[in-house]
């Protein structure tokens, strides 16, 4: 079903028979609500998230790529969740989604603007080297201005980058939520490219302090609180008290995040994300952001099923699958898990 959204943004809503539902922005290609078959909301979205290109919706699950956080050359968490999507009237078959009928399919394409800002790491010293030269000589002659012109010519032949990225948003029977990215390397120059990825999934909690994540204990992890130093997770289930902001490396396929007020477990499954982030803001990073409510760091938990230790790197006609499955069930179903 298509209708508009907020400020007139195209929208489409997916409902499933036993009546869950699911509602998608063609902006980003962002899920910014999904309802259980009772009609509760299990993602967070702020009150005061901003429905207003070029702004990221603050909530739901906006899609980072072609960049994860903010080290590249792009915008923090790249350009995938500020750009309008379109309607993939030619998908490609998607075997594993056979049995649900509420679906959508999205196409993203290479933009010029993306394709020159893609995040190379050769990019920035040869604008420096630029930069240089024409500080160092004002007046350059028609030779120099000649070579000049040629460096341009071969930089956009050799960095260009071209991709195709398709992703299908299904409900399942159940109510869970599948998402498949599917991205391809179209570019004819024959040039791979790079990319890191997240699915920025914010999930609903009754009470961040009553909550607790399974399936990351052990694991090593990268604090972005520290530098992104290495550290190591202890045995036990994660619990929340503080500001988090952790990538876990080579995490499993299933992770489990348990509300304990609401007797409520999440079940984050996942294909080709080794890489899981957990993120809650808590009081003072909540109060720096404006699109974000003082109090609201206690109603939402990010689990980020990515990857981005190790980034993806496509041959010209390569294409890279990224699955990510949610569910929620009554806890007592979960336990012993
Ligand atoms: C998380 C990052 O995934 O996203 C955090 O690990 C970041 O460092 C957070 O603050 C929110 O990012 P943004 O760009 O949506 O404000």
């Amino acid at each position: 079903e298509f209708c508009k959204g907020v400020n007139g943004l195209d929208k489409v809503i997916l409902r499933e028979s036993r009546g869950s539902s699911a509602e998608v922005y063609l902006y980003g290609a962002h899920v910014t609500s999904w309802k259980n078959d009772h009609g509760e909301e299990l993602l967070f979205l702020s009150s005061k998230a901003v429905f207003k290109p070029p702004k990221a919706i603050r909530g739901g699950i906006p899609i980072c790529f072609p960049q994860f956080g903010g080290l590249g050359t792009l915008d923090q968490h790249g350009f995938a969740r500020n750009r309008l999507w379109s309607i993939d009237d030619d998908p490609p078959p998607f075997p594993t989604n056979t049995l649900s009928k509420a679906f959508v399919d999205l196409i993203l394409k290479t933009s010029e603007e993306d394709s020159k800002n893609w995040p190379h790491k050769y990019k920035k010293y040869l604008i420096c080297c630029l930069c240089l030269y024409f500080f160092k000589n004002l007046l350059i002659s028609y030779f120099e201005l000649g070579i000049l012109c040629f460096l341009m010519l071969l930089y956009t032949v050799l960095f260009v980058c071209s991709f195709e990225y398709r992703l299908r948003i299904a409900l399942g029977p159940g109510g869970d939520l599948m998402l498949t990215s599917r991205i391809r390397n179209t570019n004819s120059e024959g040039k791979p490219f790079s990319f890191t990825f997240a699915y920025h999934t914010y999930f609903s909690v009754s009470d961040i302090s009553e909550v607790r994540v399974e399936g990351l204990e052990t694991l090593d992890y990268l604090d972005n609180l520290q530098n992104k130093e290495r550290f190591t997770e202890q045995g036990d289930a994660l619990t929340f008290e503080s500001e988090v902001d952790k990538i876990y490396l080579s995490t499993p396929t299933k992770i489990a995040i348990i509300d304990h007020e609401k007797k409520r477990t999440f079940v984050v499954r996942k294909d080709g994300l080794p890489d899981a982030v957990v993120w809650n803001p808590w009081d003072k990073k909540a109060k720096a952001m404006a699109d974000f409510g003082d109090d609201e760091y206690k109603h939402m938990l990010c689990v980020e099923a990515a990857a981005i230790e190790k980034p993806i790197t496509l041959k010209p006609g390569e294409e890279w699958k990224g699955r990510l499955e949610l569910s929620a069930v009554p806890s007592s179903y979960c336990s012993g898990q």
